[in-house]
């Protein structure tokens, strides 16, 4: 299948200090795929994706988003953020504002939408994520599965490109985690492009269209879910999976 890639890295490298965090990562996400990406702690997983809208710099190669480098600063970076949805293991909501206020926020302030305008926006995408009668209320007086959907409305208010996903249900008590990957699989399923870190291997096997494996700061295995789960290749990725799969 031919792919129209969306997000295209080069040879990226990365150091913290002394530390060559990112390995000449090359890495293509077509338009519409679903890449999840998994590793042992450390590999470097939270920092690739923190590369991709650019909350972290790289020392050599290149990122591109639809065909345009990341811009360094400025109004290009503004705009590559909003395109470049990111939701995060904690949800960091406005804990003062409604729920429909922190949804509406970056829309007026970034996006230049009228008040009127965002709303309808948000109160759409509350809607969409299962929250449709939360919207008065204040983020503290909804469950943490509830919060993260928030967090991935207010994310999608921005009409992204690309979704990044970094660990979204770690935090969540097993009972909330279902709710926010089926609302992940229902974006995936509406041809949203997704990088997703994730530990939840029923959403990498039944949602992605490939697994990313990283150790070491570096890709070490790029396939298909299905090829990746029954016939791992390296040893990292084998003794990763027997570990994982135990729990
Ligand atoms: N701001 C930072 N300064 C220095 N070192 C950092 C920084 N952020 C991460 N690191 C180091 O870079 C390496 C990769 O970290 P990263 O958070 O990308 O890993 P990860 O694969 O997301 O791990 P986890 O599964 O624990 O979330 C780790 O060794 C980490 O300690
Ligand atoms: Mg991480």
């Amino acid at each position: 299948m031919a792919v129209d890639p969306l997000i295209e890295l080069r040879g990226v490298n990365k150091y913290y200090g002394k530390l060559h965090v990112l390995q000449d990562i090359d890495l293509t996400v077509g338009r519409g795929e679903v890449v999840v990406v998994i590793g042992p702690s450390g590999s470097g997983k939270s920092t690739l994706c923190r590369t991709m809208n650019r909350l972290e710099t790289i020392e050599s190669g290149s990122i591109a988003i639809d065909g345009r480098p990341l811009p360094e600063e400025g109004k290009g970076l503004a705009q590559l953020r909003a395109e470049v949805g990111m939701v995060f293991q904690s949800f960091n909501l406005f804990a003062h504002k409604s729920v429909l206020a922190n949804v509406s926020l970056a829309q007026t302030k970034v996006r230049g939408r009228k008040k009127e305008e965002a709303d309808k926006r948000s109160h759409e995408l509350l809607d969409r994520v299962g929250l449709a009668s939360q919207a008065e209320k204040l983020p503290a007086q909804l469950s943490g599965g509830q919060q993260q959907r928030v967090a991935i409305a207010r994310a999608l208010a921005m009409d992204p490109k690309v979704m990044l996903f970094d660990e979204p249900t770690s935090a969540l008590d097993p009972e909330m985690i279902n709710e926010v990957l089926e609302v992940m699989q229902q974006l995936a399923r509406d041809g949203m492009t997704m990088v997703v870190v994730t530990h939840e291997m029923g959403f990498a096997r039944s949602a992605a269209n490939r697994v990313v494996f990283m150790a070491d700061g570096r890709i070490i295995e790029d396939r298909t879910p299905d090829d990746f789960f029954t016939n791992p290749r390296s040893d990292r990725a084998k003794d990763f999976l027997s570990k994982i799969l135990k729990h």
